[in-house]
């Protein structure tokens, strides 16, 4: 229910008024000319025409598409032409910069009349004042919620964006941008949301795959670190108990029909022998070539797979951490930090035992709802070829939602980013894109996103982005906010980084 309004009584508050324009004003479309030169507006602004239609109240919300300068005195080519060839410019004659104007054309998103909101059916009128929206309206409008995640400011109104949990999370998120523009430290904004959240919200917890170890302040700061476990990859082990033959052909996809069945007959031996609580690669690698029954292709074959397995150094008797310990609170944060792995299959292995032990732990309840963070999805959840998590990560994306398990996908290549996992993100932030092919991508890919925003993409500044789908009405700019806990710089200057390596050398 939307609460009431707009009483206005001031119309000199009116930043322009509503003009006559060649296919204007439409349910479409609405040209109006801004009061003066002091009114600062930009592409992408949200407006309102306020009008009074038979005593009722009537508010359209209007987003800026496109901002044109108008002046009279330039609008015949012959004239311009004439008066510049004979070398008076045409300011030294009449007037003109009192004539120009700024004219913003806008896309009317939709009306409020009394309480309710609807689409706009009926154009609103030539000499309409237009106004900015004030904060109580913007919320109404772009469907913010008091108890939501608070993640910035909308431009020159200066509300708080503050998005709805589950409609932001829910259906996935997925964070694009090229490097730089923002992606991490809007993460980072999100998790602080997260982990600050009261119980009485109901407060949810976080697993961070973090391929270059930006994460790992959370560990640091005396405000989240009694919430946070920081995983290094050099610590992290897999419990070759805990596997099946099938979870070994995930990480090793090459692997033929025969040797995964061969593989699982030892398995299944294991298993049944009483004294086996506790085996590891080795084990089975023994068990192996022992078996002379195999044959020899079959055995070299599984040998060899294993065997490279284990130089990973992942493979262990026992899981480290023990995930459902330390996911069973609510409110927990859990970083995997895979900087200190230099291979793409180490990390993608970690990373496909991490989400399916949480997927599986979910679908069980043994587990508070979690948010998944994957930063350089594109990485493990890669288009056009295999990962080995790729699977894992299209399963939550399609089924996570059901399950309480909820993805946050990072990436600078969209493109390079699985079509299948993108797709199940419902609510997409998009911060500065140059890449023509990106934008293009995103145009196709992203719910509710026009031409217009399309072309603002370039021409954002570091920290600026447009979230659109399933988490607001309308997509709303806004400049994500600073971080209120600033943990230990991670990030060095090239001068810093240089001096540090004399100095380690003394
Ligand atoms: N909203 C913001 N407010 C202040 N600083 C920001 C904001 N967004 C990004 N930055 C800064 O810009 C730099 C790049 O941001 P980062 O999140 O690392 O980009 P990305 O992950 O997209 O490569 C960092 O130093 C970060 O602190
Ligand atoms: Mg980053």
């Amino acid at each position: 229910m939307i609460k009431m309004l707009f009483k206005i009584k001031d119309t000199s508050l009116a930043i322009g008024t509503v003009i006559t324009g060649k296919d204007s004003p439409s349910t479409q479309k609405v040209e109006f000319v801004l009061r003066n030169e002091h009114v600062k507006t930009f592409r992408g602004e949200l407006v309102i025409v306020h009008e009074m239609i038979h005593d009722k109240e009537r508010v359209t919300l209007l987003q800026i598409t496109e901002i044109q300068k108008v002046n009279m005195y330039y609008q015949s080519v012959d004239s311009a032409r004439i008066y510049e060839n004979a070398h008076r410019g045409f300011e030294s004659v009449f007037p003109t910069d009192q004539w120009e104007y700024v004219l913003c054309i806008g896309k009317p998103l939709g009306e409020l009349v009394q309480t309710e909101l609807r689409r706009v059916t009926f154009p609103v009128s030539p000499g309409a004042k237009v106004y900015r929206a004030n904060e109580n309206i913007l919320k109404n409008f772009l469907g913010f919620d008091e108890h939501g995640l608070y993640l910035g400011h909308t431009p020159t109104a200066n509300v708080p964006v503050k998005v709805n949990l589950d409609r932001l999370l829910r259906k996935h998120l997925a964070i694009l941008a090229i490097s730089g523009a923002g992606k991490s430290h809007t993460a980072s904004v999100l998790l602080e949301e997260l982990l600050f959240r009261k119980a009485s919200d109901g407060r949810i917890n976080i697993v961070v795959i973090d391929p270059h170890g930006e994460y790992r302040g959370f560990s640091e700061v005396e405000e989240f670190k009694a919430q946070t476990t920081l995983v290094d990859a050099a610590e992290f082990s897999i419990a070759v108990k805990n596997l099946s033959a099938w979870d070994f052909l995930t990480f090793k996809p090459d692997m033929s029909p025969v040797q995964t069945r061969e593989l699982d007959k030892i398995i299944q031996e294991f298993k049944k022998k009483e004294d086996m609580h506790y085996y590891g690669l080795i084990d089975l690698i023994k068990a192996i070539e022992t078996k002379k029954e195999l044959k020899a292709s079959t055995r070299d074959a599984l040998i060899g797979w294993l065997e490279n397995l284990n130089r990973s150094r992942i493979f262990s008797l026992q899981d480290h951490p023990d995930l459902e310990e330390a996911l069973k609170q609510q409110g927990r944060l859990i970083i995997f930090d895979l900087s200190s792995r230099y291979d793409s299959q180490s990390k993608e292995i970690i990373t496909t035992y991490v989400l399916k032990q949480i997927f599986k732990l979910r679908r069980k309840d043994a587990i508070p709802p979690v948010l998944i963070v994957v930063e350089e999805a594109h990485q493990f959840c890669p288009e056009g070829r295999s990962s080995i998590s790729k699977g894992i990560i299209e399963t939550i994306a399609r089924e996570g939602r059901k399950f309480f398990t909820s993805l946050c996908l990072i990436s600078q290549r969209p493109v390079n980013l699985s079509v299948t996992a993108l797709s199940q993100c419902n609510t997409h932030l998009i911060m500065r894109i140059r890449n023509p092919y990106d934008i293009d991508y995103i145009g196709r890919t992203s719910e509710g996103i026009d031409k217009m925003i399309l072309r603002s993409l370039p021409d954002l500044d570091v920290g600026e982005g447009i979230l659109v789908g399933n988490a607001v009405n309308y997509p709303t700019f806004f400049k994500v906010r600073e971080r209120r806990v600033k943990p230990p710089r991670f990030e060095m200057t090239l001068e810093e980084a240089a001096k540090q390596f004399e100095e380690n050398k003394r």
